[in-house]
């Protein structure tokens, strides 16, 4: 499957909201990444549900929202709700992984699963046959535009040999410092979904950059 790209918003002009959300739905873009933060599980804060809402009004394409977030069970219903196609949230984050990917499901969404780079891969193993997606961080989640670590070709080639070796259909995203240096490399190592906030968005030409994202190989 060739793979899929998902620019992060987080790094787009709020004041151009909607133009930014149009240049996407015009762009070849598969998805929309959005960043919800709270604070508490990280040390930062974006924007919630009226944003949220503003964004799904005038997306054509899916969102891939990714909650960072304590508690994400109190909220899971209220993503949906705001447009949420696929939802993101973070295995430290959640206690109960197990009961909040198998509503996430029920809900109607694609459910995802993410881990901060400090966190081994192999504890991944026993909630893998319920979700549709990991989310490998390649940054320490909380702001866009830091370095991308290294250590993280590592960490996707061990996710795709756990998947592959039990046969699960599940997607690899990335996400954090992505560009189309490292992109190629990430690819070859079993990405399926790339995030990219800042090289998109503050290249001159982002739908062009969202293309050449498109277009790399491996
Ligand atoms: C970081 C977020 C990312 C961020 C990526 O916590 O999860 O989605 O927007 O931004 P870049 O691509 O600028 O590193
Ligand atoms: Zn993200």
């Amino acid at each position: 499957m060739p793979h899929l790209v998902s620019p992060s918003l987080l790094a787009a002009d709020f004041g151009n909201l909607r133009s930014e959300v149009e240049m996407l739905n015009r762009s070849s873009a598969d998805w929309i990444h959005l960043d919800i933060m709270d604070g508490v599980f990280v040390p930062n804060i974006s924007f919630g549900f009226p944003v949220l809402k503003y964004i799904s009004r005038y997306s054509t394409k899916p969102l891939d929202v990714h909650l960072m977030i304590s508690n994400p069970d109190k909220f899971l219903s209220m993503f949906r709700d705001a447009g949420a196609s696929i939802l993101t949230v973070h295995f430290e984050g959640a206690i109960h992984l197990h009961r909040t990917v198998t509503e996430i499901r029920r809900l109607g969404m694609k459910a995802g699963v993410a881990i901060n780079p400090h966190t081994p891969v192999s504890s991944l193993t026993d909630i893998l046959p319920f979700v549709d997606m990991v989310l490998i961080m390649t940054v320490n989640p909380g702001y866009g535009g830091q370095s991308f670590i290294e250590t993280s070709y590592r960490r996707v080639a061990e996710l795709k040999g756990l998947i592959n070796d039990n046969g699960y259909d599940v997607l690899i995203q990335v996400d954090g410092g992505v560009d189309q240096h490292n992109a190629p490399r990430l690819i070859a190592a079993g990405v399926s979904v790339i995030v990219a906030g800042t090289t998109v968005f503050e290249s001159d030409d982002p739908a062009g950059t969202i293309e050449q994202l498109k277009s790399v190989h491996q």
